[in-house]
């Protein structure tokens, strides 16, 4: 396609829609060269207003303004007037909550205005731009929004060019494999299965057409809820210009109000929905491989875990337990007895998760295929012939995910894998994937939940819709116990039904730096359940990198070691000491920090913040910060700077302002500059932000293998008031909806004297345990005394890390601790 979106000539027609024509070759016998028109907005003529929708035409083409929140508005251009029906896979509902809006007109232009943000619509030229409260543009319209009609397909290009700022900075995405910063590239969107991606390769598995910029501290974000093959320029073309367009349906674009980063991210989950709390043993460590298989293998791989005390609660098996790779059945051989083995498993603590890939092998004498094809459940060909392409089984068929009939279908189809006592199911394949041609041809059609269309338009939300089926039906089975999911394709909203790992990547140091980068930019584009292969898919690691990505794995949302079946052995304890060592230290934190990823999870769920948050996140206000991206935190109080390099003695981690403790060391360090931090292998730089409360739970070999009889309450002082979560609940069930949970607010505060915690509580939920430990890192006095609810605490001591240590009740109000 040819990919000039402007035309610094252009002269606009003041009176119609403005014409510019581009030859344009279509590669078709037929059709061969032909002129290509686009066509510009021209001048609004008239104002419309229906509620919380604006109308502005120019005698032809429409555009819609909704009012969507006060930081949220949506625009929507139809070129010959008519809108399509609303729908969207991305935005399950809208439902308007602006407090007030107005509608103004003056000579030069049309404003739609929240008191938070306004819109603009220039009479002039229909270019559209916003403003915040203090009449700051943060976005605005390069040329007019525009459209193509594509005599291929009888449909519109359609596109949208905005301004890009000399010192504007991009983010988010979704997966893409390169720098953090997106300022001056361009992507695609287009679900692809990506084996061994490289560097800077696009697209990959998943479509995200949501970005955020940050322009003099100021940030705001577009969603381009747009499902088509959709293309994003960050001043690649054109330096000064940010272009977005599809190569089909509608645009339409929501601008989401900051002004800082975390209000876009929070935002943004407003319109497409948050993560459902996982189960908690999903948080723990898993060990997957491309296969373990017989039985006894499996068996093997969870006996050594358990004698290796290396703490594990997930195992997988991949695509060898099929019988011919056919889901839903079993390899008899291989595993004659499922449902043991899973059940002794699961008495050692391991959750079993088993892969399904989207291709059903063509054969009448498998159920799975002769029911989806008496019921018309596969996708057809625009001649009505069936879509057939080859995966692992072979000759295969396709479920049509966005067929609701159909999902429901395939939600039932676990049934037998849930008796069989499966935890959680990993999706697979599922951009589509097709061996050859990469995937479906265009012409495949979908029914698209009533809002039928071609493969055009459900290529990048059939991965969805599929872990959609897949999570709602082991809902249904499961009744009220969380199922667990995991996804390689996805488009936004994806997050409503699963966690998602980044892909067949390689056993590479490149590779471990872009993993960091890839989760960071996952989770600022609201896919917070993240994580690598840890050891790289593909290729060998040593063990070195291996235990490096451990480390990586061990602040990763999602933490599951894989590999692929032509490479060496990949546990834990594959490369002996001091490796094997170092994990189980790195896997055991994990364990111990599992009270603390629980609350932050809970944080998402609720609120809308991400798990992982870059640096920019922090401080947006200082541009340096546009360009770090090793750096992040892992929730909001703790800050991890993996080791990216082989061989590395220490390294600079940049600190934001305020007060951290080195984690390992306790050393108080200032931040708000970089520090030079030592990097042995068995550490990489971790550090806590004064002020915060951490709970801590024992080292458990896997979830609920102890009863929690005290929880760890590790304080690190701060002269200044700082409040930290903490949230408790079944861990597996879905009573947080009824509000059967405990949500714990612990504000701290300090002085060169004394210090306080005060603990409130919300929700109905009552753990088990009695008592907390508490621990008090960098205490500046020596404590003489400490209060509780006013009763004096007699039994305290400085324990042998030389921390202040005592118990009390887990129904503390207030604690005070004093120098005299
Ligand atoms: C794909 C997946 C990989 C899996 C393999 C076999 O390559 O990305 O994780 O192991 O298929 O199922």
């Amino acid at each position: 396609m040819e990919e000039n979106t402007t035309n610094p000539e252009l002269e606009l027609n003041k009176s119609t829609v403005a014409e510019e024509e581009v030859f344009q070759h279509v590669n078709n016998p037929v059709i061969g060269i032909k002129p290509i028109i686009k066509k510009y907005l021209g001048i609004p003529k008239q104002a419309d207003q229906i509620g919380h929708k604006f109308y502005f035409t120019d005698g032809e083409a429409k555009v819609e303004i909704v009012v969507v929140t006060d930081e949220i508005i949506r625009v929507r251009l139809a070129p010959h007037g008519v809108f399509l029906e609303e729908f969207s896979y991305g935005v399950p509902k809208i439902t308007p909550k602006a407090t007030a809006f107005t509608l103004f007109e003056d000579d030069a232009e049309f404003r739609v205005s929240t008191g938070v943000v306004t819109c603009h619509i220039r009479k002039a030229d229909f270019f559209i731009s916003f403003s915040d409260a203090d009449d700051t543009i943060t976005s605005m319209d390069a040329v007019p929004m525009h459209w193509e009609e594509n005599v291929a397909f009888g449909g519109y290009y359609v596109f949208c060019t905005k301004e890009c700022l000399p010192r504007e900075a991009f983010f988010g995405l979704g997966d893409k494999p390169t720098e953090l910063n997106l300022r001056g590239k361009r992507f695609v969107n287009w679900n692809t299965d990506a084996y061994s991606f490289q560097w800077n390769q696009d697209p990959i598995y998943r479509t995200i057409p949501f970005y955020i910029s940050i322009n003099e501290g100021i940030s705001h974000g577009i969603f381009f809820d747009n499902t088509f093959k959709s293309h994003f320029d960050f001043g690649s073309q054109e330096p000064d210009k940010t272009s977005f367009w599809a190569d089909g349906g509608e645009l339409q674009y929501y601008y989401i109000h900051g002004p800082h980063m975390m209000d876009v991210v929070k935002n943004y989950h407003k319109l497409t929905g948050t993560h459902p709390m996982p189960p908690l043993w999903a948080l723990g460590y898993h060990q997957c491989r491309w296969s373990y298989y017989p039985e006894a293998k499996v068996r093997k791989i969870a006996t050594t875990f358990r004698e290796q005390n290396i703490p594990c609660d997930g195992i997988y098996l991949d695509i060898d337990y099929m019988d011919g790779y056919r889901c839903f059945t079993w390899n008899k051989k291989y595993f004659p007895d499922p449902k043991a083995m899973i059940s002794d498993l699961a008495k050692d603590g391991f959750k079993t998760v088993v892969i399904i890939d989207p291709g059903i092998r063509v054969d009448d004498n498998y159920w799975v295929f002769k029911e989806g094809k008496e019921k018309r459940y596969f996708c057809r060909r625009s001649d009505d012939y069936f879509m057939e392409g080859h995966v692992w089984p072979g000759r295969c068929q396709f479920p049509d995910f966005t067929n609701p009939e159909v999902r429901e279908w395939w939600g039932g189809l676990f049934q037998g894998l849930v008796d069989a006592g499966v935890a959680g199911v990993w999706n697979d394949m599922n951009e589509p994937a097709v061996f050859g041609t990469s995937t479906f041809p265009d012409d495949v059609r979908h029914q698209y939940d009533g809002h039928r269309g071609s493969h055009r338009k459900a290529h990048n939300v059939y991965g969805m819709q599929m872990v959609r089926a897949t999570y709602e039906g082991l809902r249904n089975i499961m009744k009220n116990k969380r199922p667990f999911t995991i996804t390689r394709a996805g488009y936004s909203g994806v997050q409503r039904y699963s966690s998602v790992w980044t892909g067949d990547n390689v056993a590479t140091w490149e590779h471990l730096k872009l993993g960091n980068v890839q989760l960071q930019r996952l989770s600022m584009s609201g896919i917070p359940f993240c994580g690598t292969d840890i050891g790289g898919f593909s290729g060998e690691p040593d063990g070195e990198l291996f235990t490096r990505w451990i480390q990586l794995g061990t602040f990763s949302p999602f933490m599951r070691a894989h590999s692929a079946g032509d490479t060496k052995e990949r546990e834990p304890w594959s490369f002996g000491d001091p490796y094997t060592a170092i994990n189980r230290k790195f896997i055991e934190l994990r364990y111990k920090l599992l009270p603390y990823l629980y609350s932050t999870f809970w944080e998402h769920h609720r609120y809308g913040f991400p798990i992982l948050r870059p640096i920019v996140m922090q401080e947006q206000l200082e541009s340096d910060n546009y360009f770090r991206q090793d750096e992040f935190t892992y929730g909001d109080k703790i800050l991890v700077c993996p080791v990216l390099e082989p061989g590395q003695k220490s390294r600079r981690v940049y600190l934001p302002t305020g007060v951290w403790y080195n984690f390992w060391t306790l050393e108080v360090v200032e931040g708000g500059k970089e520090v030079e931090v030592q990097t042995p292998l068995e550490t990489i730089p971790v550090f806590i932000k004064a002020g915060a409360v951490i709970p801590e739970y024992p080292i458990q070999q896997y979830v609920g293998e102890k009863e929690i009889e005290e929880v760890k309450l590790n304080i690190y002082f701060a002269d200044h008031d700082a409040n930290s979560f903490f949230f408790e609940d079944y861990g597996e069930t879905f009573a947080y909806e009824q509000d059967i949970y405990s949500e714990k607010k612990f504000v701290t505060s300090g002085t060169k004297t004394s210090m306080s915690i005060q603990q409130s509580v919300e929700g109905l939920y009552t753990p088990r345990y009695d008592m907390y430990t508490f621990t008090v890192s960098g205490l500046p006095f020596k404590a003489k005394t400490i209060t509780a609810d006013g009763k004096a605490i007699t039994d305290f001591a400085v324990n042998a890390d030389g921390l202040l240590e005592f118990k009390y009740s887990k129904n503390f109000k207030k604690i005070d601790i004093a120098a005299k």
